[in-house]
């Protein structure tokens, strides 16, 4: 009998295991990830990398599926938080992203940017977190769902598409957006990625050309930031 229940053990402890990884019989990769509450499952949809690459946009969707599970009852998840010091060109500030109801509530993005020409400054997350080469290694619009770039308002749009800030007269942009499909949880989550803020204007999409589906013509970079837990 005890035999037995060590068997079973087991078997449990291979399936579900503890923010582990295994690769089931049919050669795919099952992530398990034991948070108190939601648990998140990543299943590949196949054998591979889990990588949400940019590059590989042409045959659509991204990779990875994503499964919520919910207890039957539970207290709320705890409300999750991340910072952004903005520098690395001519403007700088501090960023505060808050998820209050993860795994799917908005996220809030407050703060103060300073060094700007007064107007509008295209504001985005950027696929890569890595300014090794200043900010135009943080790569392009993050966008695991591979759409088009567009503005914040649209369901169409990269999910690092902010739109723009403003500057006032002494170049000062104050932040305060709440974005439906910016997470700080789940695989698709932005902390580890970059904040760039742009020289000139995004056109959200509208400009009519194909710069202005991929990038919003917004210009070069005059900030940018790395995306961190707090
Ligand atoms: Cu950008
Ligand atoms: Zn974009």
């Amino acid at each position: 009998m005890r035999l037995l229940l060590l068997a079973c053990v087991g078997v449990w402890a291979c399936c579900v295991g503890v923010a582990g990884q295994g690769t089931s019989r049919s050669g795919r990769v099952v992530y398990l990830n034991q948070h108190l509450y939601p648990s998140l499952l990543y299943i590949n949809s196949a054998a591979g990398s889990t990588a949400v690459d940019s590059t590989r946009a042409a045959d659509g969707d991204s990779n990875i599926i994503q499964l919520i599970l919910y207890p039957a009852t539970s207290d709320p998840p705890p409300a999750r938080n991340a910072t952004v010091v903005l520098g690395g060109g001519t403007a700088e500030g501090k960023l505060t992203l808050t998820q209050e109801e993860p795994p799917l509530g908005p996220t809030k993005i407050e703060g103060v940017i300073t060094g700007l020409t007064p107007g509008k400054h295209g504001f985005h997350i950027h696929e890569l977190g890595n300014l090794v080469g200043g900010c135009v290694s943080a790569a392009g619009h993050y966008n695991p769902y591979r759409r088009t770039h567009g503005s914040p308002m649209n369901i169409d749009r990269h999910v690092g598409d902010l739109g723009n800030i403003e500057a006032d007269a002494t170049g000062t942009a104050h932040v305060n957006i709440i974005d439906p499909l910016v997470r700080l949880v789940g695989p698709r989550s932005v902390i580890g990625r970059a904040v760039v803020v742009h020289e000139g204007e995004d056109d959200l999409g509208q400009g009519g050309d194909e710069g202005s589906l991929s990038t919003g013509n917004a210009g070069g970079r005059v900030a940018c930031g790395v995306i961190g837990h707090a």
